[in-house]
């Protein structure tokens, strides 16, 4: 099957049309941006019809969907796009919704956490499942007394943050609200030099710092992590521990460019769900979540997060030691010596490897689109010099004399369909049936093969793919990043400026 592959402003642009008519037949919905600054709320979503629809995703959804099928798989990178985006989504009238099908939901995009790693955090003895927290103003109900500390991101207690958070209201008391702020509004009212080389520290756990500023590992664009109040420890700057006067001058700096900003505060209606993308926007709860006047007034909020995979990261000021080639519009950056694939062979796919490219470089990065000769040659030198396969932002479509499309929005190429595909080892030729390798990677002597577009998890198959490149042997795939010469180069002179003051 065809799949489109649509850029976001097309994506909106369509889907504001009822794109989703097309694409599952039996439902639509809409992605609507909010007026304000950030969010938007999605119209026309039942996410219990949703995974009702696609029973294939419950079988193995311990812990992770890994073969979302094809339709719905271009909803989720949808609304994971949309996320990132808009930093919140809204989902309401989710009534009746399983604390099953919120943990399910959230593992449609990865992996949900396993709350019982949060050091400060006493499990509450109705608990369902370890990834499934229940809060509430009363104690027979769920945790009391969470998330009203002061503004924070969460996962500010472990070493690697969650992704997002997927917050849902059961039953709510009058005036309860989350109050949201996003960070990079917050940032760019703060003053660079109060922020640089600023390490956000825990107050509940030892040596444990995040970058007070940095750039979001998916979407690239500048934010922050922290938690106010009683969330924050002495900050350090520079690596040397900050006094509390100095930790608490910033603290403050930092909740009056909140207020500047403006948070929006989100009222809850029973049934309705807020997607956070936790590393762009901060949050806190409202003082009436915790009222307790009335004993028949019962609040309940289940939330369910996405964990991340990697520790939040500054971005390098130097790229000499990326591996290279430039013309003189684009360059060709490797990731292959920086990304750690393990033992367990985990490397990251196509989607990440995006994601991956906007965290390191700049949020117009992407992987690499091989649109002619000149930048296959260039992707080629990379590989050799690496002796590593590289993922390309491309997408096959049909197995003998398969069409490329590049990139999103989708860029034309001066192939002709004539693609450099390794002939010797019979590519392309989706080796696992049909429609399995619609990905593609760039191998020895700059030839292309197709491959799935994520490490193999099914039985009776390696991770990565095996192919002879001096010995045969089977090799992790490494991202290979597009970013333009200008961003490159205004880089490069930045640190040549800085050096020399
Ligand atoms: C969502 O779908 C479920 C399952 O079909 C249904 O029971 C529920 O009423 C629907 N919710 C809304 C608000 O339509």
């Amino acid at each position: 099957m065809r799949r489109p592959t649509l850029s976001l402003p097309t994506f909106l642009l369509l889907s504001s049309i009822f794109l989703f008519h097309s694409l599952l037949p039996t439902k639509s919905f809409e992605i609507l941006p909010r007026s304000s600054n950030f969010g938007a709320d999605i119209d026309g979503f039942n996410i219990t019809n949703f995974l009702n629809s696609h029973d294939s995703i419950r079988l193995d959804s311990d812990p992770a969907v890994e073969d979302v099928p094809g339709e719905a798989r271009v909803t989720v990178d949808a609304l994971k796009r949309a996320l990132h985006e808009h930093r919140f989504l809204h989902f309401p009238l989710q009534d009746g919704l399983t604390w099953q099908d919120q943990l399910t939901f959230v593992q449609l995009f990865g992996v949900a956490f396993d709350e019982s790693l949060h050091p400060n955090r006493v499990p509450w003895e109705g608990e369902k499942d370890p990834r499934v927290a229940v809060f509430s103003n009363n104690k027979n109900h769920g945790l009391v007394g969470v998330g009203v500390e002061g503004f924070h991101s969460d996962g500010n207690v472990v070493e690697i943050p969650h992704q997002a958070n997927f917050l849902y209201c059961e039953q709510t008391v009058k005036g309860a609200a989350t109050l949201l702020a996003p960070l990079e509004e917050v940032r760019n009212s703060l003053p660079e030099e109060l922020l640089l080389n600023v390490d956000f520290t825990s107050s509940h756990v030892d040596n444990l710092e995040k970058p007070l500023a940095h750039h979001h590992p998916a979407s690239g664009r500048p934010t922050m992590f922290f938690g106010l109040g009683t969330l924050a420890g002495l900050y350090k700057k520079d690596g040397e521990t900050l006094t509390r006067e100095e930790t608490d001058d910033i603290n403050d700096k930092i909740s009056e460019a909140i207020e500047k900003v403006g948070p929006y505060r989100h009222e809850w209606v029973a049934g309705s769900l807020l997607v956070m993308d936790n590393l762009a926007l901060v949050h806190r709860a409202s003082s009436e979540t915790q009222a307790t006047d009335d004993p028949d007034a019962i609040r309940i909020m289940r939330r369910v997060t996405l964990a991340a995979k990697r520790p939040l990261r500054r971005r390098d000021q130097t790229f000499e030691d990326y591996p290279h080639r430039c013309n003189d519009e684009i360059c060709l950056v490797s990731l292959g010596r920086h990304i750690e694939a393990g033992a367990d062979h985990s490397f990251p796919g196509v989607e990440e490897g995006n994601e991956l490219c906007r965290g390191y470089f700049h949020q117009t990065s992407s992987l690499a689109s091989l649109t002619n000769k000149e930048l296959a040659r260039m992707a080629a030198e990379i590989a050799e010099e690496l002796r590593m396969p590289h993922f390309l932002d491309a997408r096959k479509y049909g197995t003998n004399k398969p069409t490329i499309r590049w990139g999103s929005p989708t860029t034309e190429d001066e192939w002709n369909n004539e693609y450099p595909w390794d002939d010797v080892s019979g590519q392309p030729n989706d080796c696992d049936g049909p429609g399995t390798e619609p990905c593609i990677f760039i191998g020895p002597r700059g030839k292309w093969f197709d491959f799935a577009c994520n490490p193999k998890r099914s039985e009776g198959t390696t991770p990565g793919p095996e192919i002879t490149w001096g010995e045969r042997e089977m090799f992790d795939i490494a991202p290979l990043c597009q970013v333009s010469l200008e961003w490159f180069h205004q880089n490069e002179n930045e640190v040549q400026e800085k050096r020399e003051l």
